[in-house]
């Protein structure tokens, strides 16, 4: 048995030497260390040899058997090693070649200008509101004193959706009434931001979908300088101090006296230009004082209270900012448009 054990051993170590691979050394253990190897018969038969022989049998094949298994992990390793090898020599990484830039998200100009005006209005003091994009008839216009058939509403071309009552916000002045109903009759400083949408013939300064900011205070003593004093000082924080800002008469339901005002061009400083159509301003919103009846209607008593509301496109701040000639690029989705902010 001792020179059968021998043999077992020459043969396995000589049939290592010819694997070269994962898959035929796996076979080699199955075929010499298996469970139906000739060496771990030859343990069960252990029992049937007589007992003078059998320490020297056991032992020799214990020691086969560990000899085997250290062959076969050693051969296994040098073989992992000698692949890693290759491949490191094959596969070889040239660290000196520039790396792939990973693409980075950014901010959409639109997010960009918002939080601009967000910001200016913040650190004065107005807190961000939040109002809905679909809203009844009464709070688009009746509530901001258009009754229906007000020829007034004409101003907001309007889309309408199929629940009756309910149209998509022209503008974000309905949210006046839903932050006077929520605090009435607490002071107020709220700025509302958000998506309006108008049935618009397109154009380069007219879109269907566009962000508006309304501003509005209510409080005791609220006048119209409190209101030119608020939106001059937006316009300084955001633009630079020596910005210029002026005040025209105008007319809205909702606000009386009402007006609409205009920052000096930034491109030209007010000298005229072909974006400011040679007049040297550029229109950027509608403001006044808080019409009697829209107070009511919010649930403050206008013989006590009076308020201030302004709205400003903030898609308009951005065009003058970076004298983009045609708003219909916030939303065409073109890379090399939005890559640039
Ligand atoms: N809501 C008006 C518009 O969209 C702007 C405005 C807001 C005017 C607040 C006065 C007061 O045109």
């Amino acid at each position: 048995m001792l020179s059968e054990l021998d043999q077992i051993l020459q043969k396995a170590l000589q049939e290592l030497e010819t694997a070269k691979d994962e898959s035929s050394l796996e076979s080699w253990r199955i075929a010499h260390l298996g469970r139906s190897a000739s060496l771990m018969l030859l343990f069960d038969q252990l029992g049937k040899i007589n007992k003078e022989e059998r320490p020297v049998v056991g032992r020799r094949a214990n020691e086969v058997k560990q000899t085997l298994e250290a062959a076969f992990t050693k051969r296994i390793e040098s073989l992992r090693q000698s692949t890693l090898q290759r491949s490191l020599q094959t596969e070889r990484l040239d660290v000196t070649l520039p790396g792939r830039s990973l693409p980075l998200g950014r901010l959409h100009p639109a997010t960009i200008s918002m939080r601009a005006v967000i910001r200016a209005f913040g650190d004065m003091g107005f807190q961000v509101y939040r109002s809905p994009e679909a809203e009844t008839d009464d709070y688009n216009f009746g509530l901001l004193n258009m009754p229906p058939h007000h020829p007034a509403r004409d101003m907001w071309d309007t889309f309408y959706t199929s629940m009756p009552n309910v149209s998509l916000r022209p503008h974000t002045s309905p949210g006046q009434i839903h932050v006077m109903r929520q605090y009435a009759t607490e002071p107020i400083r709220a700025i509302l931001p958000g998506v309006c949408y108008r049935y618009e013939q397109i154009s380069t300064r007219k879109e269907t979908q566009f962000n508006q900011l309304e501003v509005l205070a209510v409080g005791k003593n609220i006048t119209l300088a409190d209101l030119k004093g608020t939106v001059s000082d937006f316009a300084r924080r955001l633009l630079g101090q020596n910005i210029r800002t002026r005040f025209r008469a105008s007319h809205f339901p909702f606000t009386e006296p009402s007006a609409e005002y205009d920052f000096e061009c930034l491109l030209c400083q007010g000298k005229g230009c072909s974006v400011c159509a040679y007049t040297g301003w550029l229109e950027i919103g509608g403001c006044g004082m808080v019409h009697p009846i829209v107070l009511q209607n919010g649930g403050y008593d206008p013989g006590k209270f009076s308020g201030f509301a302004a709205g400003l496109g903030t898609e308009r701040i951005m065009m003058l900012k970076h004298r983009i000639e045609d708003i219909r690029n916030f939303w065409a989705n073109d890379m090399r448009f939005l890559e640039q902010f």
